[in-house]
């Protein structure tokens, strides 16, 4: 197969400490490294107490730090040019913008939540295509928090993910401003190479799904029509989702069903909780058809979800839909457009011995459309966050 891959975590290692080395002059002691996700199904249901089925990537970000002797703070990225610099006290909602209020929130929740962060020099490198809704952010919150854990010496068992977990969701919805729902940071932290995680944010519990892929890959493709969850987009449908919940009576649409929903007046609020309601519904259909390979079952089940996110929650674009086409009409067993919406990328269940065409047919109507060239990769399902020597 043609396509790059991933770095490894040791070579991903490697180019953060040296971008530590170059950018701030200063030799690291331990590195973090997390990966980015793409969800198999399950979409927009995390806020709403739902299910969702996210693998992690082979695609990760490294964290490179050493502790300093005073209460500075220091950081940069290879991926942005400036380097954010103050002390740990400044480390708080509005003071930290741009790209470092993703690093540098991180510490701040994780000193909120009693962790003593001291003064550090932190670098990070990725490789998560940004703005493809595959998680970039969770991957930098969560690559910082256990680059934070080795210089502290704490070792990351389940309490300490748990609470790192919630560290970094609280750094991306009150610091980076981005309102979302919990699923990334918790796949970041919690996968598990080769399998998928089944999470429900109504139990507050996530369980490993065994995946019947062997002679199959997860295909994503970024459409490279960028998105942002800090836009209005993703906001206006969770308050729609709220308003839905309230209008209903229930606590989240968890608890809502079908029926339920005929009851909302408002059209627009009532096709936003069809599709939070049907979603949920179809991510324990979708477990049973990936663990049995029945392909046909789990076509249905994405082209069902791709629908409802297209009608119903109004998150595709025009790239999105003719992504999700063209990969079934040239091999793909099931294809559905993946994250936020608003752009980023579809992921495909594709015979390994259809990547290749699957690839090119998508390609070529991308270039036909008089569209940018989009962005492949395969989401071999890797395991979650480390703390690297
Ligand atoms: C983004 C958010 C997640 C989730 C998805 C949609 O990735 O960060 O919490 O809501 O969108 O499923």
């Amino acid at each position: 197969m043609s396509l790059p891959s991933p770095a490894t975590p040791a070579e991903l290692s490697a180019r953060a400490e040296r971008g530590l080395l170059d950018r701030l002059g200063a030799t690291a002691t331990v590195v973090g490294w997390a990966p980015g996700r793409v969800n198999l199904i399950g979409e927009h249901t995390d806020y709403n107490g739902g299910l969702v089925l996210p693998v992690a990537l082979p695609h990760a970000t490294a964290a490179a730090a050493v502790r300093r002797d005073d209460d500075r703070v220091r950081l940069s990225s290879a991926q942005a040019g400036d380097t954010w610099s103050g002390t740990v006290d400044d480390l708080a909602p509005g003071r930290v913008t741009g790209w470092a209020s993703y690093a540098g929130g991180v510490l701040w929740a994780l000193r909120e939540a009693g962790f003593d962060v001291p003064g550090l020099d932190l670098h990070v490198h990725g490789t998560v295509p940004l703005g493809a809704g595959l998680s970039s952010s969770a991957s930098i919150e969560c690559s910082v928090a256990f680059a934070v854990l080795g210089l502290l010496g704490v070792e990351p068992d389940l309490a300490t993910r748990r609470a790192v977990v919630d560290a970094c969701i609280k750094a991306e919805t009150e610091v980076a401003g981005a309102p979302t729902g919990g699923m990334d940071q918790t796949i970041s932290v919690f996968a598990e190479a080769g399998t998928a995680l089944l999470i429900d944010f109504t139990a507050h519990a996530h369980q490993t799904v065994q995946l019947a892929l062997d002679d199959r890959r997860v295909l994503v493709t970024d459409t490279r029509v960028s998105h942002e969850l800090t836009d209005g987009g993703y906001g206006t449908r969770r308050q729609d989702c709220e308003e839905a919940a309230r209008a209903l009576g229930v606590a989240t649409l968890r608890d809502a069903t079908l029926d339920d929903v005929t009851r909302l007046t408002d059209e627009r609020v009532a096709r936003r909780a069809r599709h939070v309601v049907t979603e949920t519904a179809r991510v324990p259909l979708a477990v049973e058809a990936l663990a049995s390979a029945d392909w046909s079952r789990l076509g249905e089940l994405f082209a069902a979800s791709h629908a409802s996110m297209r009608d119903d929650f109004e998150i595709s674009t025009p790239e999105l839909d003719l992504a999700v086409a063209t990969a079934v009409a040239s091999g793909a067993d099931a294809a559905r457009m993946t994250g936020g919406g608003f752009g980023g990328s579809i992921v495909a269940i594709v015979p390994s011995t259809q990547v290749d065409r699957v690839v090119a047919a998508l390609d070529d109507a991308f270039a036909d459309a008089g569209l940018k060239a989009p962005a492949h990769l395969l989401a071999d399902p890797s395991g979650g966050a480390v703390i690297l020597p």
